[in-house]
């Protein structure tokens, strides 16, 4: 088959370019551009990289028109239903399941990186009571580097796996230490007994004055969460990560700066945003008025949870939270008025003609406050719960560009400013 190109004209110069379509599994054909500035001089202009592929990723692919996830190849839908986060992260990680032999071995090297250096836990101390978790938490990672940097060579592969694996395992070490620091509890030490998830929440709530009981609803629940967190190819933070690692930075700066990009409130800190905009709306009636003030363009007020950048459809893993915050809720005995007042917001929002035309659906971050919530997990670390799954996503993506030749990062602009012009002495201004 002959290889698809498209032929670009420039009528300035009346020279024709061949760009040829990178060729690439699925998805939608992406023109290789790299040739244009230098055959023709032209740069391209795509704010908020809209249409642009940043890196080939064998990684997870997204069919937003269809509504499709997939890590590796294997549908969200089957991962959520059938994997556990630990043997999604090997996936991620390394491109195949694992074998029962692979999957004990990456638990047990997982396992026995969770507990941190104990003057990091003095570092987190110097931090004021009511430091919000992501400023400890992208903080705490960054000065990693500082605690592990014993043999740290980004270009040897084993210390890059050392390295991934260290992130995995203390993220959420470190995510409940920011959690009892703003509590003014001692610390938790992890338990090599317990799984991940339990072992999170084993080091959120236990207090060394009873024995905590893991609730087994609630680390099902919290690791399907991270299942589904943990990687969605080149989104904000994941593209800050590269960005980061295309200089030769070390991984743990690289994936202090991912936390920094998620932090915000259009990325993973939208689901704190959420339960904050249900509290404020308050009550079913008064869902008119917040729709209507999304769609004034003279408010900033946005419905936060709804809309995304890829996905035109639906997202695929609000389908699959909706459905867990109702079971969860339910096997936990517990009742949300929020849940009811998301779902009407929901209906509304569904059926008006703004978010219709718009293609706006609710994203991964609608339901999933109200199950944190159910967990008793605080409004303030949901973001830092995201970052736990993605922190997966982002050490298997430093790892694949690492793996890779790669170029610095390095966008262009159009420069709009002043053109040239001569210096005035102060006197004379
Ligand atoms: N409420 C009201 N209007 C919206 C919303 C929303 N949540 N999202 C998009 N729109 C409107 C925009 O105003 C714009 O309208 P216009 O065409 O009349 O100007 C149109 O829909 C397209 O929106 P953009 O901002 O251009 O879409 P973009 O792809 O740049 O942004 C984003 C996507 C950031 C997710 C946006 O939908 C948003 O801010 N949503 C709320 C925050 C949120 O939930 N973020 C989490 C995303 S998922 C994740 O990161 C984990």
């Amino acid at each position: 088959m002959a290889e698809r190109k498209l032929t670009l004209n420039d009528p300035e110069s009346g020279k024709n370019l061949d760009l040829p379509v990178v060729a690439g599994s699925e998805g939608d054909p992406t023109l290789d551009i790299s040739g244009l500035h230098k055959e023709l001089g032209y740069f391209t202009f795509d704010p908020g990289y809209g249409t642009t592929a940043s890196c080939k990723s064998d990684i997870t692919f997204i069919d937003g028109g269809k509504g499709i996830l997939r890590y590796r190849g294997y549908p969200i839908e089957q991962l959520a239903e059938q994997s556990s986060f630990l043997e999604v992260a090997y996936l991620l990680l390394y491109g195949e399941l694992p074998s029962a032999a692979e999957f004990t071995g990456f638990e047990r090297d997982i396992t026995y990186h969770t507990m941190v250096h104990e003057k990091l836990n003095t570092f987190m101390q110097g931090f004021h009571y009511n430091a919000h978790p992501m400023a400890i938490l992208s903080g705490v990672v960054g000065s990693m580097a500082a605690f592990y940097h014993d043999k740290l060579d980004v270009n040897d592969p084993e210390q890059r796996d050392l390295a991934a694996k260290r992130l995995i395992a203390k993220m959420p070490t470190i995510a409940a230490a920011a959690y009892r620091h703003s509590q003014g509890w001692p610390s938790a030490y992890p338990k090599n007994s317990l799984g991940y998830s339990e072992r999170f929440l084993h080091m959120m709530f236990s207090v060394p004055a009873e024995p905590y009981e893991v609730n087994p609803v609630a680390a099902r629940v919290l690791d399907l969460l991270f299942i589904l967190h943990a990687d969605h190819e080149q989104n904000a933070s994941t593209s800050t990560v590269r960005l980061v690692g295309s200089t030769g930075a070390n991984p743990y700066a690289c994936t202090a700066a991912g936390i920094a990009a998620l932090w915000g409130p259009a990325h993973g800190g939208a689901n704190e945003a959420v339960l904050n905009m249900l509290n404020q709306i308050g009550t079913v009636r008064n869902v008119p008025e917040f729709i209507k003030r999304a769609k004034d363009k003279d408010d900033p007020f946005r419905l936060m949870g709804f809309g995304h950048r890829v996905y035109k459809n639906h997202d695929p893993r609000a389908t699959i939270i909706r459905k867990a915050c109702h079971d969860v809720l339910q096997e936990l005995g517990k009742q949300d008025e929020l849940l009811d007042l998301a779902m009407k917001l929901e209906e509304i929002a569904l059926e008006d003609e703004y978010f219709v035309d718009r293609k706006l659906y609710p994203n991964v971050d609608f339901y999933s406050g109200i199950i944190y919530k159910a967990l008793g997990i605080p409004t303030s670390m949901f973001t830092a719960m995201f970052a736990i799954g993605r922190t997966v996503g982002w050490v298997s993506q430093w790892l694949e560009q690492s793996n890779t030749p790669t170029r610095i990062g390095r966008p262009r602009q159009v420069y709009t400013g002043a053109t040239e012009r001569d210096y005035v002495a102060i006197e004379k201004r």
